[in-house]
């Protein structure tokens, strides 16, 4: 008789039949600076999640330290936004000081620059806007100035999240112009527009204050576009390609293992992190256990690597095993 069973009798022999593993090193952890000092603001939709300014870091860095997480990707939340969204691309603006700070304090720490405008324009959209429309074209120079200026501040990677065509290109021309040839692109390529960034745009103050982002980020309806976009970002020199949201797209996740052979990056959204809290604040779920089947279930569909809210957790989950 087949018995299935006997390779599940046992912690240790199901560990040996284990196909898939998550481990600390596969997570980056995104963290939110904040101009001005002495603040620590709690993000009422992501328990657990705070905004940082600069002078209070140190204590981000320890526990991202002590978990043992290798990545980190920045938002920077200026104190000043306007319509081109100009404190993006400041050389001294709050992204590029962190960037500063970080490196210098924490060198060995793999700092990626998350590269849009919606956090730094007045009408929180991710491109500059004439007449009610988001401008493509106009809006890559400010993409590509913003990436080099990160890249200047010592950033590791940069990551454009702005979903404008032509972005990774424009980016990478820039930034092999200015010396920087040897800075990975990581690209958010198939990007839906998503309900799942809700509680993001409460973190980075990023939310459109008018219409949406369908003009620009994918409709979720269409996994085959979604493999054409992410066609166009490897053509256009990305190095890493970003799925996001994660767990409503692991289908897609699972198309671009099998079609392409670069390295995947799912993005565990805020969303998707706000309601695994919220169900486990309520008693109705085990927060660890559906974290880590969460996990698994990205790793299963073909990421080298994770995105997350939860990075600090898994990583310290994970050594208590
Ligand atoms: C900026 C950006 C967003 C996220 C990452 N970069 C928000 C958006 O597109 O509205 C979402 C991240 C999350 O929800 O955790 N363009
Ligand atoms: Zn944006």
């Amino acid at each position: 008789m087949i018995r299935r069973r006997r390779l599940r009798a046992s912690e240790n022999l199901r560990a040996l039949v284990r196909e898939t593993s998550v481990s600390a090193s596969d997570l980056i952890y995104p963290v939110f600076v904040i101009e001005g000092k002495d603040i620590k603001n709690p993000i009422d939709s992501m328990p657990g999640i705070y905004q940082y300014s600069i002078d209070r870091l140190d204590e981000e860095l320890d526990r991202i330290r002590e978990a043992g997480v290798k990545g980190v990707l920045l938002f920077g939340i200026p104190a000043h936004k306007d319509e081109c969204g100009t404190e993006a691309y400041n050389e001294h603006g709050i992204i590029q000081e962190a960037i500063r700070y970080i490196k210098k304090v924490f060198p060995e720490l793999v700092v990626i620059a998350d590269i849009c405008l919606c956090e730094y324009t007045s009408h929180g959209h991710c491109g500059v806007i004439k007449d009610g429309i988001i401008l493509n074209d106009e809006t890559l120079p400010l993409l590509a100035k913003t990436a080099v200026t990160c890249a200047q501040a010592g950033a590791d990677m940069v990551a454009p999240s702005n979903m404008m065509d032509g972005h990774v290109a424009a980016i990478r021309e820039a930034l092999d112009e200015a010396g920087y040839e040897m800075t990975p692109i990581m690209a958010y390529s198939a990007k839906m527009a998503s309900g799942y960034y809700g509680p993001f745009r409460d973190a980075a103050h990023s939310a459109p204050g008018f219409g949406d982002r369908k003009t620009y980020q994918m409709d979720y309806h269409n996994p085959r576009e979604a493999m054409r976009d992410i066609q166009d970002d490897i053509d256009e020199g990305a190095d890493i390609i970003i799925i996001k949201p994660a767990l409503a797209f692991l289908d897609i996740l699972k198309t671009a293992s099998w079609e392409t052979d670069m390295p995947l990056c799912a993005y565990n959204v805020s969303g998707e992190y706000s309601m695994v809290k919220a169900a486990a604040a309520n008693g109705w779920i085990d927060e660890k256990k559906i974290v880590m089947e969460n996990m698994i279930g990205m790793k299963r569909a073909g990421a080298q690597m994770i995105i997350t809210y939860h990075a600090l957790d898994v990583a310290n989950w994970l050594k208590e095993e």
